[in-house]
């Protein structure tokens, strides 16, 4: 039985939902999102498209029944999808004073494609981030930003390039080629029509001094990782990450001896992959539970009680991890900081009960939050006092760091009763106002069974990909 937004069956429906997927060539791209955002075959539907190939989208689009219009030629009849490619356009950018021309090109050409998109139906966006000499440019959260003032933002999808499959039995998989966003937005009742500028603070403060190009080659654009099962005192955490993923970023901006801190170490995943790397290990905690559990992992690990079991080389950096809210850290807390890695709560996401991940948890008598605490960021309910609060842990943060020095905060964006709060960009736009953005990294999650949100009615991704978010202190 074929559903009512779309011709696919459920089984084909299912993988588009995966909010990232291996870049494998543009007809095959082109066509999912052709095929899964119209009714191709029997209505003819008209699919609106700028871009740099319209000849392959127009074979696709012939080969399903469907018409094409390009951005040339088009009038102004009813439209069922519109398919905007910006990555020929971003290419060719040498700053942000090209992308602020194409800007006002693409949003002349979405208030058309709004005024003429049929209810409930959606555009995508194909655009990268791109670095440029030693400047990170955000054009697509920019462009995201910008499309919201006309669209309703409903979804992202991570295309990540490699010229490999990736190896699933091995514990970690990063080529070494880019990613760019499909960012879908759809014409409903939330949109609200007129292009206003929305003054995105993504370009304001990003005069890169230093470092960026050295360091971004020895980053990955993504990764997958087969992080170790969790322990026992691990579980207990409802949202704790891999001590391989903060290896790896240690890898790249640490050296022996550094001072590393996470102001929220939850169950110490910081501390513990920062003294296995020879650094010194920092922190505090909100929740006493959590931060005991986080010591004694440090205890164990620097003076293991049955020695005789740990034949690897001894651990000798010191550690620290205080029970306090990370809004009260001072300088005389610890010593000065060289890197600064954590993942803050998700907002109040965990007080999401539905959640799949969360009725797993209460089943198995887990911990569903990380406390009842009024200080407890992920207990605040208003989603800019929460980016607020944030910021301000963050900003007091970074004035404790050297200068030079980095920063890596791993998020993710949030979607919330229907409605998108994109809070690595958020986050992004408010801290650029005091450090460096440095290239994104994708933390791209291979392990987890997808979910038919919204079949039969509409897109709604699984976001299996996290924001690893860098930094510089300038
Ligand atoms: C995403 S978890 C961090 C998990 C940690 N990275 C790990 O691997 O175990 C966020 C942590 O922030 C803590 N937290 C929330 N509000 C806080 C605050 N105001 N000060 C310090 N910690 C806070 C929570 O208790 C939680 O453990």
């Amino acid at each position: 039985m074929k559903n009512r937004f779309n011709r696919l069956s459920s089984k084909e429906w299912l993988p588009f939902q995966k909010s990232w997927f291996r870049y494998v060539s543009d007809d095959k791209l082109i066509s999912e999102n052709v095929l899964f955002f119209t009714k191709a075959e029997e209505s003819h539907e008209k699919i609106f498209y700028y871009g740099n190939d319209y000849s392959s989208v127009a074979s696709i689009c012939c080969d399903n029944s469907l018409n094409l219009v390009s951005a040339k030629d088009y009038q102004s009849e009813p439209l069922q999808f519109a398919l905007v490619d910006m990555r020929f356009d971003i290419s060719k950018m040498t700053g942000v004073e090209d992308y602020l021309i194409v800007r006002e090109k693409i949003m002349d050409i979405s208030q058309r494609i709004f005024e003429n998109l049929q209810h409930k139906r959606f555009l995508c966006v194909m655009i990268p981030n791109k670095q440029i000499n030693e400047n990170y440019f955000p054009f697509s959260w920019d462009i995201a930003y910008q499309l919201s003032t006309v669209f309703s933002l409903k979804d992202e999808k991570i295309a990540c390039m490699s010229s490999d499959s990736p190896h699933v039995n091995q514990p970690y998989f990063a080529p070494d080629l880019e990613t760019f966003y499909c960012l879908y937005f759809r014409k409903d009742e939330n949109s609200k029509g007129k292009y206003i500028p929305v003054e995105s603070g993504l370009f304001s403060n990003n005069q890169q001094k230093k470092g960026l190009v050295s360091f971004s080659k020895s980053l990955p654009y993504w990764f997958i990782l087969k992080p170790s099962p969790r322990k026992k005192n691990e579980i207990l955490h409802p949202a704790k990450y891999p001590e391989e993923l903060v290896s790896m970023f240690l890898n790249v901006f640490t050296r022996n001896g550094d001072n590393v801190l996470d102001p929220m170490s939850g169950t110490g995943s910081t501390q513990i992959a920062a003294l296995k790397s020879g650094c010194n290990a920092y922190g505090t905690e909100l929740s006493e539970f959590f931060m005991e559990i986080a010591n004694e992992r440090c205890q164990n690990l620097v003076n293991p009680q049955q020695k005789e079991l740990f034949l690897k080389e001894s651990i000798s950096g010191d550690f620290k991890i205080l029970n306090k809210d990370a809004r009260l850290i001072s300088k005389d807390d610890f010593p000065p900081v060289d890197y600064v890695i954590t993942s803050p709560p998700y907002w109040d996401m965990l007080n999401m009960k539905g959640a799949e991940n969360q009725a797993k948890r209460i089943e198995k008598g887990l911990l569903t939050s990380y406390s009842e605490l009024e200080e407890d960021l992920g207990n605040l309910v208003n989603y800019d006092d929460f980016i607020d609060e944030l910021v301000q842990i963050y900003f007091n943060i970074i004035d404790l760091m050297e200068s030079g020095s980095y920063l890596t905060i791993i998020v993710k964006n949030i979607k919330k009763k229907g409605k998108n709060y994109p809070f690595a960009w958020d986050l992004s736009a408010r801290l650029m106002e005091r450090v460096v953005l440095l290239p994104e990294v994708f933390w791209c999650q291979d392990d987890i069974n997808l979910a038919p949100y919204g079949y039969g009615n509409t897109f709604v991704s699984n976001t299996f990909h996290q924001y690893c978010l860098n930094f510089m202190k300038p």
